[in-house]
């Protein structure tokens, strides 16, 4: 039997085998996403055919066994392509952030790596699964309630998170936590989405029409989740001989000139949107 990989390694499989899920239903979007000179959707079909048979099934299993685990893959995998590329860079030591806020703010931030409202507001539908911690969404709650906020759903969420600093969580889509559907759009409808970005979503008169037709519409969201998460995969993509192969996941190879640090700040500034 083949020894168990190190924790790094185990993190850069999963990180991969998110990726690979991600692909491999693209064949079920109606036509293929747009990939950049020197990417393929069957890259594997020759030297590796199983390549996503397994990962499928390796990831299929560790899902029935802890259903979380989806949720936690796909936000990996979204921090990972938000720092310099999906290249495992997640898995590097990091370094400071920024501050910054509102939908329209977002936008033009994401407008800046190729990503548009469409693809805003269906990634952000990944948050039809996975939890969030009360620090993520309490300053909606205390010291005054968001009105943008349900009343019914904040007095919800103060069963969970009764004052500031609680440590504790609950789940991101309030209808149907564990399945990977279009009610987190209900949600917002309803205005019980959790954090202010989601909500805004609804709010901003840009957005709002996507959030609608996802809402009516579970096959529109699916095709541009789909559509999204290829082009969110291909930020800053290094092709051919580009880029390097670790030998350790958590370093890089050679070592890098102090001007040379990973841009942490990316991913901690679009989570700033959270409030
Ligand atoms: C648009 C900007 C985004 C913001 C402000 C945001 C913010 C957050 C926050 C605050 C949490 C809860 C963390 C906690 O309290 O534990 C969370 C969870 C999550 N996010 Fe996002 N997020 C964004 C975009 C995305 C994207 C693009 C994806 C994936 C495509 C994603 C996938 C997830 C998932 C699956 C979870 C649940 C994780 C788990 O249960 O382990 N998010 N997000």
């Amino acid at each position: 039997m083949a020894s168990s990989p190190s924790p790094s390694a185990a993190r850069a499989l999963l990180v991969l085998a998110a990726a690979a899920l991600v692909l491999s239903s693209v064949s079920a979007a109606a036509g293929s996403p747009p990939l950049a000179k020197g990417l393929s959707f069957d890259f594997y079909s020759a030297k590796c055919p199983q390549a996503e048979a397994i990962v499928f099934s390796f990831l299929k299993d560790a899902i029935r066994k802890d259903v979380g685990l989806a949720a936690a893959l796909l936000r990996i995998h979204f921090h990972d392509c938000f720092v310099q590329g999906c290249d495992g860079s997640v898995l590097l030591d990091k370094t400071n952030g920024v501050d910054s806020e509102k939908v329209p703010v977002l936008l033009s931030f994401l407008a800046k790596i190729g990503l548009d409202a469409d693809d805003l507001v269906a990634l952000s539908g990944a948050h039809t699964l996975g939890i969030a911690h009360c620090g993520s969404f309490e300053e909606r709650l205390f010291p005054k309630e968001d009105t943008t906020m349900n009343k019914w759903f904040a007095g919800h969420l103060k069963l969970t998170c009764p004052q500031l600093k609680v440590d504790n969580f609950t789940a991101n889509d309030i209808r149907t936590p564990d399945v990977f559907d279009n009610k987190y759009y209900l949600d917002l409808l309803n205005r019980q989405g959790l954090f202010t970005s989601d909500q805004d979503l609804h709010t901003d008169a840009g957005t709002k029409p996507v959030v609608t037709r996802f809402a009516v519409d579970q096959g529109a969201f699916f095709d541009q989740f789909v559509r999204s998460m290829v082009k969110m995969g291909q930020i800053n993509v290094l092709t051919g001989n580009q880029g390097q192969i670790r030998t350790d996941c958590s370093l890089p190879n050679a070592a890098r000139s102090a001007g040379d640090e990973l841009p942490w700040s990316v991913v901690e500034a679009v989570e700033s949107f959270v409030l």
